[in-house]
């Protein structure tokens, strides 16, 4: 079975059990400060998870993109990926225990679905502690199902509870089932710790809130919570050993293949090139979700992956370019699924390619560096240690995310001095500090007059700039005072001149056009319907404002603004210029009408 019939196969067996199907949500939480990237299917669910009403009902079912980096050291082995997409269901506050174990029993187990024998399966369910109790309930429900005892393993709170997300929310105690990899015969007991016993899916009975100071409260309403990944169970079901053995990463290796002008695949793909292609996969899915590389958060992440990926091409012998040309696949093997990856595909590659050059030119020096380093150290010294000092300096020179630095030493035998990384790093940017007091803090500075008409600048001069360069522009940041806008957009070159010229006639034509401002408030999913442009996430229901200035513009915003673009006058740019990679900056100001 092929990845596509498995999602189709899980979403239309959840269909069928009274489930409504529900977008990805992008892989940048929306208004959660307590983690970088969506992790897993209820990640975006939370608000309902702890009571709000969602609007397409009780029982959810979905396909989410999720990025893990916690265990990136891993990827390359058999099963671990920091990309995956993960197959869900959700009850919120409808059925509980009873009916999702006989539900994932049945799609696991029924001929009509994934019709996997009861004899590869293992169960593991939660053994209890001093603040829960064994999950008797869920241990029953499987031998009731024909499950043997033997089969069942009762973990504790490191393996058998979920969540939250972040450091706060909803949680609460699972079963997993696991899947036999291993040779014939099926042995008669499960033993968790084999690791040819694979983990394929989990059911969290999610029944408590992890409150800020650490205490698990009951949650208004007892939820259900499942996650399956899609690249393991694919490869479980296709008998290959490695998540890495099939369609999905197939065309990968094959163009990876032409790269190295190899005229035959190897037997077995090894460490560097499963990092290459599920590095770039990775990055591809980032940038798609309006992230470039740089130098704090998700943009560091995404960093630390392409720089990743080159430097392991460069030890298999790869010199030429890899990202672009493996992210070309990616996106047309994934856009159906995740049309954001089309949409974006010009400003993806184009930051690829400008990563890439950056990165592999400083690479060779900075890998030469390394090694002057090292070959300082006594070789019969037993501690050898590559100094904070020179970890920051091959960080700051040339790039070098620190994870790197730790790598290139451990294949030497050096460990890295951490502390004294991080204390080269702090004074480094107490120097730089000036300037971080004035650090870019976005919105209003006020809501005085002068700010709602320079708002109201913004709208027009946002979508003047999707009018004169295109649809791949989005807003990066705002910020406006009494005196003039600041807007950051996502554009790959500098706005030349002639482009400059042509925004500005075109918001001071929407300016004389007199244009009515009006304010609706909708849901997102209305807002998204009418054409509004502005920050979508994928929380349905959730009710936004919506400003429309006659037919010409249309935006998600908080307000406030002009009552009409003729209360405006005369738009002026003061200045364009980069403010990172692939986002532009302009400055603008408008000339306030004199009272009589
Ligand atoms: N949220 C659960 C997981 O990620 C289902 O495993």
């Amino acid at each position: 079975m092929e990845a596509k019939q498995l999602r189709n196969k899980f979403l239309e067996f959840f269909k069928s059990k009274g489930h409504a199907v529900i977008r990805s949500a992008p892989l940048i939480p929306d208004n959660d400060p307590t983690v970088l990237f969506t992790t897993a299917g209820m990640h975006p669910l939370v608000p309902y998870l702890l009571g709000a009403s969602h609007p397409a009902g009780k029982r959810l079912t979905d396909v989410q993109k999720c990025i893990r980096t916690g265990d990136i050291d891993e990827v390359g082995d058999p099963v671990h990926l920091t990309f995956f997409e993960m197959l869900g269901n959700w009850s919120l506050g409808d059925y509980f225990k009873e009916t999702a174990i006989r539900n994932s029993f049945e799609f696991l187990t029924s001929k009509e679905w994934l019709g996997i024998p009861v004899d590869r399966l293992a169960f593991t369910v939660f053994a209890g502690d001093e603040s829960v109790p064994f999950d008797e309930e869920a241990f029953n429900l499987w031998r009731s199902l024909g499950v043997a005892e033997k089969r069942i393993a009762k973990l504790g709170r490191e393996d058998n509870w979920w969540g939250p997300a972040g450091m706060t929310g909803p949680c609460g105690p699972d079963t997993e089932m696991f899947y036999w990899t291993g040779p014939d015969p099926v042995p008669e007991t499960f033993d968790p710790k084999n690791k040819l016993w694979v983990e394929i899916w989990n059911d969290v009975f999610m029944q408590y809130n992890k409150t800020a100071d650490g205490t698990f409260e009951p949650l208004k309403q007892c939820n259900v919570d499942t996650g399956m990944g899609v690249e393991r169970v694919t490869a479980i079901l296709q008998g290959k050993k490695s998540c890495y053995d099939t369609e999905l990463f197939a065309p990968l290796f094959a163009e990876l293949d032409k790269l190295r002008g190899l005229a035959e695949a190897p037997a077995e793909r090894c460490k560097s090139e499963r990092i290459i292609v599920e590095h770039i996969r990775a990055a591809t899915f980032i940038m798609a979700d309006g992230i470039t590389p740089g130098k704090v958060d998700q943009a560091y992440v995404l960093r630390r992956l392409i720089r990743r990926a080159i430097r392991e091409a460069h030890q298999i012998g790869i010199q030429g370019s890899i990202a672009v040309p493996l992210s070309k696949i990616v996106i047309d093997n994934y856009s159906e699924a995740y049309p954001e990856l089309e949409q974006y595909r010009a400003n993806i590659l184009l930051e690829l390619e400008k990563e890439e050059a950056l990165f592999s030119k400083t690479l060779e020096n900075g890998t030469m560096e390394f090694e002057k380093f090292i070959s300082r150290v006594p070789a019969h010294i037993q501690n050898k240690v590559v100094s904070g000092k020179n970890a920051f300096f091959l960080y700051e020179t040339f790039g070098f995310p620190i994870e790197l630095t730790v790598e290139m030493a451990a294949e030497k035998g050096f460990t890295v001095d951490m502390k004294g990384y991080e204390e080269a790093y702090r004074k480094h940017q107490e120097l730089s500090r000036a300037g971080a007091e004035m650090k870019f803090k976005g919105g209003l500075a006020d809501h005085s007059v002068e700010t709602s008409y320079l708002h109201t600048a913004t709208h027009l001069l946002h979508k003047a700039l999707r009018m004169v360069l295109g649809d791949h522009v989005a807003q990066k940041g705002s910020n406006i005072n009494a005196e003039r806008l600041r807007f950051d957009f996502s554009h790959p070159a500098k706005v030349t001149p002639e482009e400059l010229k042509q925004v500005e006639e075109i918001v001071n034509k929407a300016i004389a056009d007199k244009l009515p401002i009006i304010c609706e408030e909708m849901t997102l999913e209305e807002a998204r319907q009418t054409g509004a442009i502005g920050l979508f996430g994928d929380k349905y229901g959730e009710r936004v404002k919506v400003y429309s200035m006659g037919e010409f513009s249309k935006e998600i915003c908080g307000g406030p603004h002009a009552n009409n673009t003729g209360d405006l006058v005369g738009f002026h740019i003061m200045k364009e210029e980069s403010s990172s990679s692939g986002i532009r900056r302009i400055k603008a100001k408008i000339d306030f009408k004199q009272e009589a």
